[in-house]
């Protein structure tokens, strides 16, 4: 995929220009202090800062119900979307930067306008969850040009929410010379080296929530993959359309009809047992590890997306860890694992760094890692095409 990229403009264009860079902090509550999510968005902006340029830093969090119109510059978000917030990525990112990164709690974007102007060069700002205003998820052009008045450059270093065709990955690029982050590059030059050769067998491995995405996913890999290794809430899926007892665990009602008809297909491996609370499915069981890890043993192209189980909860980790081991046993494989939780779940195993071998790229990306994998086109990188 031919982009075009931050890396490839002249230093001397940086000095003294506004990037507004869009980065993923779609981080949950409670694990953002060592989210990979967000070390892996620092070498884009210290390239920017080094360079002597601004840096005012988009994103999203969580599904917040939009708050008010574009025009009322005052707003107030609910006690429950007062935790998406991103005020506290303003702290955690000034003490890995070094420097004082300014949180911006309004979209008044006149004031914005003038406190940028205003600023240094390598000045660092980061505005509020961009979910809060209706005109993100509406991929709305009032909304993005706002956006693109702020700044000269736009670089979206989120591959993540690239599958998304919202305001601040798509629209705004219609207003303002528009570019790849060095995290996008990477992950797309990884990503592409994987499906200019896809290897068989080919394993897809999904778990985790956002279930009708995933599920919808399969349809696309189908023709692809020799085998989809189910668990957490798509698992449940499965067998809600099995007529299994599942208890109240976590399903997506509307997928069970999609469900159904793959049931059919020899590809889809299904837990054969499950670790319960109360009767609620909280983990893939001990025989269902052993299982995945034959088929993960002999794949030689393995993806990955969401935990297999409540990993935070003790009790309820063994599956996603035994996951981990037999995925980092497996030096042959081309392995792709992605998305914020699943990525943040290999904290299960001691000194996991020293145990990722060449053969494993680790993803920002979830849902985008998967549709990109799957061949669909991403919204947000079409629009950064050369
Ligand atoms: C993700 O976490 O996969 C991205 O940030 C996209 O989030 P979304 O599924 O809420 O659009």
């Amino acid at each position: 995929m031919a982009m075009r990229c931050i890396s490839q403009m002249n230093p001397k264009k940086i000095r003294g220009r506004v990037f507004l860079v869009r980065v993923d902090l779609n981080i949950e509550e409670g694990g953002e202090k060592n989210a990979y999510r967000i070390e892996a968005i620092l070498p884009t902006i210290v390239h920017l800062l080094r360079h002597k340029g601004k840096v005012v830093l988009l994103s999203h969090r969580g599904r917040p119900n939009p708050v008010r119109e574009i025009s009322n510059f005052k707003f107030q978000i609910s006690k429950r979307d007062g935790k998406l917030s991103l005020q506290t990525f303003a702290r955690i990112l000034s003490g890995k930067l070094g420097t004082k990164v300014k949180f911006v709690p309004h979209f008044d974007f006149g004031k914005i306008e003038m406190q940028i102007e205003e600023a240094r060069p390598k000045s660092i700002f980061l505005l509020e969850n961009l979910r809060f205003i209706a005109g993100e998820e509406q991929d709305d052009s009032r909304f993005a040009a706002q956006l693109a008045a702020l700044g000269d450059v736009f670089v979206n270093d989120a591959f993540a929410v690239s599958h998304r065709a919202h305001a601040s990955v798509r629209a705004i690029t219609k207003y303002i010379p528009s570019y790849a982050g060095l995290l996008m590059e990477k992950e797309v030059r990884n990503f592409d080296r994987i499906t200019d050769n896809y290897r068989h067998p080919m394993s897809i491995i999904i778990g985790g929530a956002k279930i009708s995405d995933k599920i919808g996913i399969i349809q696309h890999f189908l023709g692809k993959a020799d085998y989809f290794l189910l668990g957490g809430g798509p698992a449940n899926t499965f067998f809600e359309a099995q007529g299994l007892p599942i208890g109240d665990s976590l399903v997506d009602m509307k997928s069970t009809a999609f469900a159904k008809q793959c049931l059919r297909s020899k590809k889809i491996i299904l837990p054969i047992d499950a670790e319960r609370q109360n009767g609620k499915i909280l983990d893939i069981g001990p025989k269902t590890v052993e299982q995945f890890a034959a088929v993960i043993k002999n794949s030689r192209t393995i993806i990955w997306n969401g935990p297999m189980g409540l990993f935070e909860k003790r009790g309820f980790e063994e599956g996603t860890r035994g996951v981990w081991n037999a995925v980092l046993m497996n030096k042959k494989a081309h392995t792709v694992v992605g998305g914020g939780e699943t990525v943040s779940s290999i904290s299960l195993i001691p000194g996991s760094k020293s145990l990722i071998s060449k053969n494993v790229f680790l993803s920002t990306g979830g849902g985008a890692m998967l549709e990109y994998l799957s061949g669909k086109k991403l919204p947000g990188i079409e629009a950064l095409q050369k």
